[in-house]
């Protein structure tokens, strides 16, 4: 795996002897994980995907995109949590691979989201990839009606019918019978991966390969990041190491996790990361806070806190080493700003200096601190990163004694919401 971990501001904290005391309970929830013994095992069909995953299935994916941007301007991506945030933050992990422009829908109930969007559309040639896992969610639903409205008005049935793409439970729901019925062209999403586990499923695949993003080099790097995160060997295992540390802080007391970047192209793998960690370990009253930063902005309004607020604190930074951008900084004759020291240096090299006085900063301030270097934007890297935060994950679950994959929480304010809207 290229993905590594730097534990050097863990010292005092979270070291090796301390994940020594506790690698027998390690051990176990490996091996329940392994052998698919221990609770929501049934939803652990994410763990082997990557391997499980043909060529051919990556290859008639890539196909339809070649198809659908073929005929398509842009693509409306409808779906919400899991069935959209790990297709935006792939995306904007992989900037410079995009071809055909993704707009989203049914990720919110913010009504001037949808005006702005049909505006754009009314001139335009586009595809809708409908993601709904159970076929039922409030968003997506209501987003799907007044699309397929726009659409009716826009074009013929025929056409209709090329233009909308499914990606649903194989037999269940209102979204799979509506997609039966029309004849509208589907993918299953597995029942053995849960939302939030599914990006490398057809529920990332479709959209991504549509976007023109490379699948095959993603699910590679997955595949990677699943031969090395199934080692009980903590030395090599930089996901349990991950799972250990964050367990170990966890006990000692600490209460937050902010997961810091100093690159704009990260701000969605925060969001995926925080749903991640959040549904997943937030439960039977246990359970870190995931929350986010985006360096060096929030070192200008958060950074207080982090430096001086309540020590409860633990970071993880997600550092990236080659960017694969250069902007080169100007010499000024005058030098009145006194920055001529950085003259002729790429931008990303004083990005680099903050985070290093960033996180030795927090370090000496009271907040334990780790990195996970990530070597490059691209779509083997991002591979690893999803597998290795997944896997991570689930060996905390276990080591909490708790059920990382399911999510009975979410129910609460839908029962009330459906009571509000008087639906059955
Ligand atoms: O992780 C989860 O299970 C959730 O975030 C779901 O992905 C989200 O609620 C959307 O569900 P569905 O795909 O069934 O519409």
């Amino acid at each position: 795996m290229d993905i590594t971990l730097d534990r050097e501001y863990l010292k005092g904290y979270a070291e090796n002897r301390d994940i020594d005391q506790i690698l027998t309970d390690i051990e176990k929830a490996h091996i329940a994980l392994e052998r698919k013994t221990g609770v929501g095992s049934e939803f652990t069909g994410w763990m082997d995907l990557p391997s499980k995953t043909h060529e051919r299935s990556l290859e008639e994916i890539n196909d339809l995109g070649e198809e659908v941007r073929g005929r398509s301007q842009c693509l409306v991506s409808i779906g919400i949590g899991g069935s959209y945030v790990g297709i935006h933050a792939s995306l904007e992990f992989l900037a410079g691979e995009q071809k055909l422009p993704v707009y989203y829908m049914g990720n919110n109930l913010s009504s001037g989201q949808v005006v702005d969007l049909l505006k754009i559309l009314e001139h335009k040639d586009f595809t809708v990839v409908v993601i709904s896992k159970s076929g039922t969610t409030t968003e997506p639903a209501l987003a799907f009606r007044i699309i397929y409205k726009f659409m009716k008005n826009k074009y013929s049935t025929t056409e209709i019918k090329k233009r909308i793409i499914c990606i649903t439970d194989p037999k269940e729901g209102a979204l799979r019978q509506i997609c039966d019925r029309e004849g509208y062209r589907s993918f299953p999403i597995n029942p053995d991966v849960g939302g939030r586990f599914s990006v490398l499923t057809p529920v990332g695949l479709v959209p991504l390969a549509i976007a023109g993003a490379d699948i095959k080099k993603l699910m590679q790097g997955a595949r990677k990041a699943q031969i090395g995160c199934a080692q009980m060997d903590m030395d090599k295992n930089v996901a349990y190491q991950y799972a250990a540390v964050r367990f170990i802080l966890d006990k000692k007391g600490k209460e937050i996790e902010v997961l810091s970047t100093f690159y704009q192209r990260l701000s969605l793998i925060q969001e995926w990361w925080k749903q991640l960690h959040g549904e997943s370990l937030g439960k039977d009253g246990k359970g870190l806070f995931p929350t986010s930063l985006s360096f060096t902005a929030d070192l200008h309004s958060m950074g207080q806190l982090l430096q001086e607020g309540p020590r409860t604190i633990l970071e993880t930074f997600l550092a990236v080493e080659e960017t694969g951008d250069k902007v080169i900084i100007p010499r000024f004759e005058e030098n009145l700003d006194n920055f001529n020291c950085v003259a002729g240096k790429d931008i990303d090299y004083v990005n680099k200096q903050a985070f290093k006085a960033t996180a030795a900063a927090h370090y000496e301030g009271g907040v334990p601190n780790m990195t996970i270097n990530i070597p490059r934007f691209d779509a083997d890297c991002l591979g690893q990163l999803f597998y290795f935060f997944m896997k991570g994950v689930g060996l905390k679950g276990y080591l909490m004694g708790i059920n990382p994959f399911n999510q009975p929480g979410v129910e609460a304010y839908k029962k009330k919401m459906f009571q509000l809207l008087g639906r059955k």
